[in-house]
Order: C-alpha cells, then sequence, then structure tokens
C-alpha cells in the first residue's frame, strides 16, 4: 500500500503532477487506462475517461483530450450495426442480446475485452462522454464536424437503453435502475441539445422522459435516491448536482441530497464514502468522490469546504504526488473486509487517473495556477 505524506505539495504543483499523469499514460490510441498499475484496470472506461479528459481540457492539455475524444468516437462508430440492432429491438419492444449491449471498459485499442469474467453493462459511461465532450469542444471552440456520428449513435443507443437495469458506477447491483447512471445519460443528452448538436429532438425528449422518471421513483425524503424505489443515497449522486444539473444545483432537491451524503458518507475532516454497506477495501473514501463533492461545493460558494476537499485529496498523494483510488489511511466502513481484497488483488489502485482528474477539476475550480 503507498504512504501518503504527511505534507502535501504545493496545489499547483500537484495539480501539474496530475496532469502529468494523465497525459503520461495516455495509450497512442487517445485511451486512458484507469490505473496502469493494476492488473484489472488496464482497460479505458467511459466513465473515468469521460472525467480525465474534462480535467485534461482545463488544464490545456487540448491534444490529450482531443484525442480520448477520437478514441470515443472510433469506439462507438465501430460499434454502429451493433447500436443500430440494440436500437431496432428496443423499438420492437424486445430486450436487446446481452452480448450487443456495449460495455463499460475496452482495451486500450478500442476492441471489446471478451469475458474476463467482470460485469460490464454500464450506460452512464456513454452519457458522462456526450457530456465532457460537448464541454471540451465549448472550451476550445473545437469543430464538432467529425463527432456528428457517433454523437447520432450514442444519442440512440442511450434513448433506447436508459430505462435498462445495469450495473451503477460501482459496478454492482444490476437489478436496479440508479440515480447516477439516469443523471449522467440525462446530462450527456440535454448536454448535446443544448449545444445544438441533435437535431432529431431525439436527446431532448429522452431527458424529458428520464426527469419525469425520477420525479417517479428516484426520491425519497426529497432527495435522489440511490435507484429507483431505494431509501438511501450513494455519493455518486453528487454527480447530479455538479456538474449534470438533473436538478437545480442550489435548489431543494439538491439541498436535501446533499445533506442526506454529508450525514451518511462524509467524514469531517474531508473524504467520502461511497455508499453504506460498502466492503471493497474496507470501504474506505475516495478522492475521486471528494473532488466531486469540493466542485459541488465551490460551484454553490461553499468555498472554504471546497478548500478542505481539496486539501483532504493533496494530504493522500504519495511523495512523488501519485493518487490512489481510495486513501490508504482512511476510516472504513467495514474494516475487515480490507485484508480479503488486498490479498485478491494487492494495494488499492495507484495512480488512479480518475483520482487525479477529479483533484485537478477542483483545483482548476477553486482558481489554482497549472
Ligand atoms: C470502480 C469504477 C471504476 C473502475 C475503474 C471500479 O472499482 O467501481 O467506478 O470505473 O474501478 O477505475
Amino acid at each position: 500500500m503507498s504512504t501518503p505524506t504527511t505534507k502535501s505539495p504545493g496545489h499547483a504543483r500537484l495539480a501539474r503532477r496530475c496532469l502529468e499523469v494523465i497525459t503520461g499514460n495516455q495509450a497512442p490510441s487517445g485511451a486512458y487506462p484507469a490505473c496502469p498499475s493494476y492488473e484489472v484496470y488496464r482497460y479505458s472506461w467511459f466513465r473515468d475517461g469521460s472525467f480525465i479528459a474534462e480535467a485534461a481540457s482545463r488544464g490545456g492539455a487540448v491534444h490529450s483530450a482531443d484525442a480520448f475524444h477520437r478514441w470515443c468516437a472510433k469506439v462507438v462508430t465501430d460499434r454502429a450495426d451493433r447500436i443500430e440492432r440494440i436500437v431496432a429491438a428496443r423499438a420492437a419492444g424486445e430486450q436487446p442480446a446481452d452480448a450487443d449491449l456495449l460495455p463499460t471498459r475496452y482495451t486500450l485499442d478500442g476492441t471489446d475485452t471478451g469475458d474476463i469474467g467482470w460485469w460490464d453493462f454500464q450506460t452512464d459511461g456513454y452519457g458522462t462522454w456526450l457530456w465532457a465532450l460537448t464541454e471540451h469542444l465549448r472550451r476550445h471552440r473545437g469543430d464538432p464536424a467529425p463527432y456528428r456520428e457517433a454523437i447520432r449513435l450514442t444519442v440512440g443507443y442511450l434513448a433506447a437503453t436508459w430505462d435498462l437495469p445495469c450495473y451503477d458506477w460501482w459496478e454492482e447491483s444490476k437489478e436496479h435502475r440508479h440515480g447516477a447512471t439516469l443523471g449522467a445519460i440525462r446530462g450527456g443528452l440535454a448536454a448535446i441539445a443544448g449545444a445544438g448538436l441533435d437535431n432529431t429532438g431525439l436527446g431532448a425528449r429522452t431527458v424529458t422522459q428520464i426527469e419525469s422518471r425520477v420525479r417517479e421513483g428516484g426520491m425519497h425524503d426529497g432527495h435522489l435516491a440511490k435507484w429507483l424505489g431505494s431509501e438511501a443515497v450513494d455519493a455518486s449522486l453528487l454527480a447530479c448536482l455538479t456538474p449534470f444539473a438533473s436538478v437545480d444545483p442550489a435548489g431543494p432537491v439538491a439541498r436535501a441530497t446533499l445533506s442526506a451524503i454529508e450525514r451518511d458518507l462524509v467524514e469531517p475532516e474531508g473524504g467520502v464514502h461511497r455508499y453504506l454497506g460498502d466492503v471493497f477495501y474496507g470501504g474506505g473514501q475516495w478522492p475521486v468522490l471528494a473532488g466531486l463533492l469540493g466542485w459541488h461545493y465551490a460551484r454553490v460558494g461553499r468555498t472554504d469546504e471546497a478548500r478542505r476537499e481539496l486539501e483532504w485529496i493533496a494530504s493522500h498523494a504519495t511523495a512523488d504526488g501519485l493518487l490512489p483510488e481510495q486513501a490508504p489511511s482512511a476510516t472504513l466502513l467495514a474494516p475487515k473486509h480490507l485484508a480479503r481484497w488486498e490479498e485478491r488483488w494487492g494495494p488499492n489502485a495507484t495512480p488512479l487517473l480518475w483520482s487525479h482528474a477529479m483533484y485537478l477539476i477542483l483545483a482548476h475550480e477553486l482558481g489554482v495556477s497549472i
């Protein structure tokens, strides 16, 4: 397990290091591995990669973000037939074949991973990709033309599959429809529609359907719920507030969601657990989620708390500025489960590129010069 430094490096220095870790590990294809040194994370996820590309785009590594987005577009257009089959099956009221449903992760060359014995069907990453692509094109005045076909296919795919149960952000609970998944899909479709990149109106219609579905079954006690019908929260729901703005980030539903997450999952000194009942590596605190929480705090003007999360992430960097998936010295929800995961897969994944991305995004939000 990596040892955290007691003194964190300056934020500008760590932010630059994050950018270096991101660009230095990017494959020639444009794909970002989730973690280059952790056996089962040597793949590229649309979910992780989209946030990583957002960080690269903000940090001025425009070519890196471009290359990732082009890689995503190719992954999608290479599977046009498969997507059209899914769309046709859903239009006929049928369940698409499991083998047709798009995976969450690919090899760095953009091929399916094949059967590696790991659960796969997750739709959130495709929504997150549409959102990150739109942000990147807007920020750098990019030309959307090379992406039009991939956007068309992705909008069609999400419109056809958003209502299917699938694995959540944590690749668990596949029998449910998850709040964060719906938020990511809605966020991506709304971004594309808002940027005028979907002239069919399909994305905008799907946004309306998702919103009414969440209003009817995806809330409990005034807050967004972990899945439709659940009473619990999950820290991934933070993304529905910021960046996806599924609900008004400063409005009552966002406030209630944030309060429930703060009550159940946020540690007073900073750091955020995924959900109550998490046992993965003992259920520690995730820099990715601290970054998401800080980003939301920054957006609603709670700057001191945003800085607290930035500090907390930095305090868990290794001496050479690498960030883990879970803070090694974190408070654990289920300590007796830690050894089991360490025996199975070794120490928790470091460097996790998504952790670096979220630190960089939060640093950027807080005006740290990169
Ligand atoms: C996490 C996913 C993530 C993947 C790669 C999994 O353990 O649950 O959210 O996409 O690792 O980082």
